[in-house]
């Protein structure tokens, strides 16, 4: 989604800024804007599309800056324009760049107007820079003025401006969007993601949700929601910042999907005690809360929500503890009921999904006996506010369309079933012995790879899709058909197969292919039946079976043969030649596999 990008530097911060952006493209984006300061004159350049457009343009303008803010924009309010691009401007003095929603804007907007100020955007955002401009009027300084406005916003901001009077100096500030400061020497940095700072420093100060910062050259300084002075830590990074390139893979898509083995390995490294999994993998208090815990709540959105909806199955048939599954933006609109010693599980690979983390802060205020996550960024607002956290050891993954990000979850969650298993004195070592082998089960799986490539040609002239699953593999359909949609644009439903007869099959004909998830488990029998219906009906069916499964491709199946596995990793395994198919369709159908039309990578908005 939206990325952030600033410097004040005594050098030219073009390339910084620019560098930055494109090291957050990945994200999701539609149009990009840079803001610099010199010598007392403000230069704003937008462009609509990629980074490399703004880059173009800001070349062409000649224009330089010492000080400078750069924006990539997610729109929301108001359509793709340069127009729309940040940063805003206020009366040709302040620049302003945003990332969230200020849902109150239009109030804002309203009264702004009727004190004289002009709108040249449809943003939400644009009322941020007037309404701190007007405040300037009544407060000594820019801190002041931006502390004074803050308290009118309502929504979610992470935002950027500086003046350009005193272009020493920008100001932020957090709430619901992150921000992170970089430092450097005799230099200072602002980005939504350290990823983005990776090339110019790897010491960062993480701002806490309502910190307004005034960051110069030499200094920078902190103050609370309430206005105190305070001090943050420093964080050194470990990140990597080589994870970034797509070596010799055609995408990034790809590359991450061939990552997997290792990514899984990664995740298993020193979390495995022999036949049990390391408690302490999971935080200090983990034995603790797992002993008594009773009912798992987990929320999560998109793939992650997916790989919740498997831990359920594994959660209640392993390690004997009821759970609940449910997407974060419907659970925090409503009154749910609070299990007795319920855990709260997060799962996210970004860890600042808007939806997840309000979820999170919701659930802290109703009684549950402790709050978890599963995610992929250890420095994410979701990590830092959990009291538990199990690290998905995925590496970067830059493919909008969730792959090994995904596969890591649901090892993570193979773990927690194990690890609450054992502390309730259940025998958890047949799970641990299945997870070990599953490495090796994803290299055999990728290797189905040429055969998907010839069948994906026969979807790239459709326009809808059903993707059908029984038990675990239901989700795994779900996530199958979320792919395929995700990046090839093709319509994609999944339905639990036995559902089939209650609405769906009204949909089947030769146009409309079906993709069956048919691992050889006590489920498969009633799958070959749901399979016979839609052949009755002239469906043309695409089945990823166990070999022994005795399914035989012919002019109505065409069945691609996975190794057996067992049934507990199935889910994991069988992902894999779904997102394989997806990826050929995409390519097949030329669409913009890393970064598909109108998707995010990090959803910091609701
Ligand atoms: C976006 C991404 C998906 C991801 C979802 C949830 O839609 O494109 O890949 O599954 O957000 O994100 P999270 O970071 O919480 O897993």
């Amino acid at each position: 989604m939206c990325g952030i990008v600033g410097a004040v530097t005594e050098r030219p911060v073009n390339k910084i800024l620019i560098e930055g952006l494109k090291r957050l493209e990945y994200r999701g984006y539609d149009s990009a804007g840079v803001a610099l300061a010199q010598e007392g004159e403000l230069h704003t350049v937008k462009a609509v599309g990629k980074v490399a457009n703004l880059e173009s343009k800001l070349e062409l303008a000649a224009v330089k800056g010492t000080t400078g803010i750069a924006h990539t924009r997610w729109a929301t309010h108001g359509g793709v324009t340069e127009a729309n691009a940040h940063p805003h401007v206020s009366k040709g003095q302040l620049a302003l760049v945003h990332n969230g929603i200020i849902e109150n804007h239009s109030s804002l907007r309203e009264a702004l107007k009727g004190d004289g100020y002009e709108f040249v955007s449809e943003t939400d955002t644009e009322v941020m820079v007037h309404l701190i401009h007007q405040l300037r009027e009544q407060h000594d300084s820019l801190l002041a003025s931006v502390q004074a406005a803050v308290k009118q916003f309502e929504g979610a901001y992470g935002t950027v401006v500086f003046d350009k009077a005193n272009p020493d100096e920008i100001i932020v500030a957090r709430s619901g969007s992150p921000l992170v400061i970089g430092l450097g020497l005799g230099e200072n940095f602002i980005a939504s993601d350290q990823l983005a700072l990776l090339a110019v420093t790897r010491r960062f100060i993480f701002l806490e949700e309502g910190d307004v910062a005034r960051v110069t050259r030499e200094s920078v300084e902190i103050y609370n929601r309430t206005g105190e002075r305070v001090e943050r830590n420093i964080i050194e990074s470990t990140a990597n910042q080589d994870n970034t390139g797509k070596g010799e893979y055609r995408h990034y898509m790809l590359k991450e999907i061939y990552e997997q083995p290792m990514a899984v390995r990664n995740t298993l490294e020193d979390r495995l005690d022999g036949s049990r999994v390391a408690v302490k993998a999971f935080g200090e208090r983990a034995t603790e809360i797992f002993k008594d815990v009773k009912h798992v709540q987990i929320i999560a959105c998109g793939t992650s929500y997916h790989s919740g909806m498997v831990a359920r199955y594994w959660l209640e048939q392993f390690a004997g503890i009821s759970c609940n599954v449910e997407i974060a933006s419907e659970f925090r609109y409503r009154q749910s009921y609070v299990h007795e010693n319920s855990l709260l599980v997060t799962i996210s690979q970004s860890g600042e999904t808007a939806d997840t983390l309000a979820a999170l802060r919701l659930a802290k205020e109703q009684g549950y006996m402790a709050s978890m996550t599963i995610c992929n960024v250890a420095s994410s607002s979701l990590v830092r506010e959990s009291d538990l956290a199990f690290m998905t050891k995925a590496g970067a993954e830059i493919g909008v369309a969730s792959t090994k990000a995904f596969t890591t979850q649901l090892v993570g969650l193979l773990m927690l079933t194990a690890a609450i298993a054992q502390e309730k004195g259940l025998n958890a070592e047949h799970i641990v012995n299945a997870v070990k082998s599953l490495p090796m089960k994803l290299e055999e799986a990728l290797q189905l790879a040429n055969g998907i490539e010839t069948l994906a040609e026969e979807f790239a002239d459709k326009h809808h899709s059903l993707f059908l699953g029984r038990g675990s593999q239901y989700p795994i359909a779900m996530e199958g058909a979320l792919k395929l949609k995700e990046i090839s644009y093709i319509h994609a439903e999944a339905y639990a197969a036995g559902e089939l007869k209650h609405g769906p099959l009204a949909l089947i004909d030769a146009d409309m292919p079906i993709i069956v998830v048919a691992p050889n488990n006590e489920l498969l029998e009633k799958l070959k039946s749901n399979v016979e219906e839609v052949r009755a009906r002239g469906g043309i069916i695409y089945v990823f079976a166990d070999k022994a499964s005795h399914f035989e491709s012919d002019n109505t199946m065409r069945v691609v043969r996975v190794n057996h596995v067992e049934d507990i990793i199935a889910p994991v395994v069988y992902t894999i030649p779904l997102q394989l198919l997806s990826y050929y369709v995409a390519v097949i159908k030329g669409t913009d596999v890393d970064q598909p039309r109108n998707l995010a990578k990090s959803v910091t908005v609701e």
